[in-house]
């Protein structure tokens, strides 16, 4: 039976000896050592008001014929609780530096209309707002990130708007927010002030920005005990400067600083790459270029152990996953774009790297939820898609909280030259649910790997979970076959086995 069969018929035996076996992978670790905790806040999300993203994607009104609660439509909320979604960042991104609070509050039909001048010159209703994001997360379960406009905005309107989401007392703000609806405060996890200020956020220098950060958190006040955790918006792709000045400049009012990494499988921001039908040569690009962060990141830690050797200032990679070229016959602005069997791999590659710096490296969101670029969840209409993207956040989610352990990996590579990565990645963890897990992505689109476990402290005889794997390269979900690519289920016995290529394996080890 060939692989596609196996996978039909729901069981990936991984003793076939059908499949190849062309990286031999060595996987060393004792199950009673004990790494960093992989803070849930990593499988967060970005949801922008940007092309469908929020309106259509998330957002449909309590009048639409598409089934909702309160507004919220019921496909994507029901989705999105399923993968676990722990954390979720609003409004930008870009829009956040030209966002005004105050013209999302009150009565839907009584806001103002303007345009979304950032992301394809749209009337913004500001029907989704500051109550309609709360609610949303709420109704998710999710934790909420906030993003404040320093770019366009001032110091006071920032502050009141942390007034009005916190205030406990009967201020004439926290009054308002009551009079709105909303009579307990909200509860902000995260607190973003400003957004790639390096660029749509202002154009400024880092030192610069780090006055003005300081300047700003130092008026944005909250009762006893409810100060969210405030986000400093710091650099991007390989450059360390703005995680060195601002780590070094600002001394107190700060939890993190965020880093932006986006994977365009050319690099080049004029022609990225395609989204689908792509050559094998894309694919070890895109590769290639995704695993790029784990040395950006180094490189970025490596500046936070310098200049906060105490470990207090953490590094959220709050957007990150693939840019591809827009479809032909849709809105440029929109950054819509369809995702396959390689985002799967892509959002596999970067989780185990995120693990492995899971002291410094507490959150992250991909960019983005629904609609937008490596997506979760794709809607047309009333038609939804779970995307391959969507199906690794499900496969992961025992990776949330969970204790990571420390291994060693022998691996071949994939690729030669300046194009080369490991074959397979992997990351091994404590559950919350006191389980032991194992994750595998086989970066290699043509080779199988021969995984072999030499595991201290425990007698293990199976591995029991989950496969992502396809035959195409750019296998997918679409709206007419929404079902083509999803998880199978993968078993098979300790301490060899096979894994095929280009595939996502989480199983628990027992
Ligand atoms: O995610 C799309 C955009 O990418 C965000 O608005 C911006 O922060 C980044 O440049």
């Amino acid at each position: 039976m060939k692989l596609k069969s196996l996978i039909a018929a729901g069981v990936l035996l991984a003793s076939s000896p059908l499949m190849a076996k062309d990286h031999q992978v060595d996987i060393e670790f004792n199950v009673s050592n004990a790494g960093p905790v992989i803070d849930k806040d990593i499988y967060g999300q970005f949801a922008e008001h940007l092309g469908r993203g929020i309106y259509e994607g998330v957002w449909v009104g309590e009048d639409s014929d598409i089934p909702n609660t309160r507004g919220f439509r019921n496909d994507v909320l029901n989705a999105l609780k399923e993968i676990k979604v722990p954390l979720v960042r609003w409004p930008g991104g870009c829009f956040a530096d030209e966002y005004h609070w105050r013209e999302g509050i009150g009565p839907r039909n009584e806001r103002p209309v303007k345009v979304n001048t950032h992301w394809g010159g749209v009337e913004e209703p500001n029907t989704f707002g500051t109550h309609e994001f709360f609610e949303f997360v709420e109704l998710l379960g999710a934790d909420a990130y906030v993003n404040g406009n320093l770019g366009s905005g001032s110091v006071r309107e920032m502050a009141e708007w942390v007034e009005y989401m916190t205030g406990e007392k009967g201020s004439t703000l926290a009054n308002e927010r009551r009079a709105n609806g909303r009579e307990e405060p909200f509860e902000i996890a995260y607190f973003g002030i400003g957004n790639e200020a390096w660029g749509c956020g202002g154009h400024m220098r880092p030192e610069y920005y780090s006055d003005l950060y300081k300047q700003y958190a130092t008026f944005l006040k909250t009762p006893h005990g409810k100060k969210p955790k405030f986000v400093a918006s710091g650099g991007h792709s390989e450059d360390t400067t703005w995680t060195d000045v601002l780590s070094a400049n600002i001394e107190q009012n700060i939890d993190g600083i965020s880093y932006h990494y986006y994977t365009l499988p050319s690099g080049d921001w004029d022609a990225k790459g395609r989204a689908i039908n792509f050559t094998e040569d894309e694919w070890l690009a895109t590769m290639n270029r995704t695993y790029k962060i784990d040395g950006y990141i180094r490189d970025n830690v490596a500046v936070l152990e310098k200049n906060d050797p105490d470990g207090d200032v953490k590094l959220y990679v709050d957007e990150w996953g693939t840019w591809y070229d827009p479809e032909p016959e849709r809105d440029p602005g929109f950054l819509y774009q369809q995702n396959t069997l390689r985002d799967a791999v892509v959002a596999a590659v970067n989780f185990n790297i995120f693990h492995k710096y899971a002291e410094r490296v507490t959150m992250t969101n991909i960019a983005q939820m629904v609609n937008v670029l490596q997506a979760m969840i794709l809607t047309d209409k009333e038609k939804m898609v779970l995307t391959p993207t969507y199906h690794t956040y499900g496969m992961y989610k025992v990776f949330q909280d969970a204790t990571s352990i420390p291994f060693e990996i022998e691996t071949g590579n994939y690729g030669s030259g300046d194009k080369s990565v490991p074959a397979v990645t992997a990351s091994v963890a404590r559950g919350t649910d006191g389980k032991l897990y194992l994750a595998l992505v086989n970066l290699d689109p043509k080779n199988g790997a021969s995984i072999d476990l030499d595991v201290d402290g425990a007698k293990l005889t199976k591995a029991v979970g989950h496969i992502l794997t396809a035959n195409e390269l750019d296998a997918r979900n679409t709206f007419a076959a929404p079902e083509q690519l999803q998880p199978a289920a993968f078993e098979a016995s300790l301490k060899d086995f096979d894994i095929p290529a280009k595939s996502v394996v989480v199983v628990e080890l027992k």
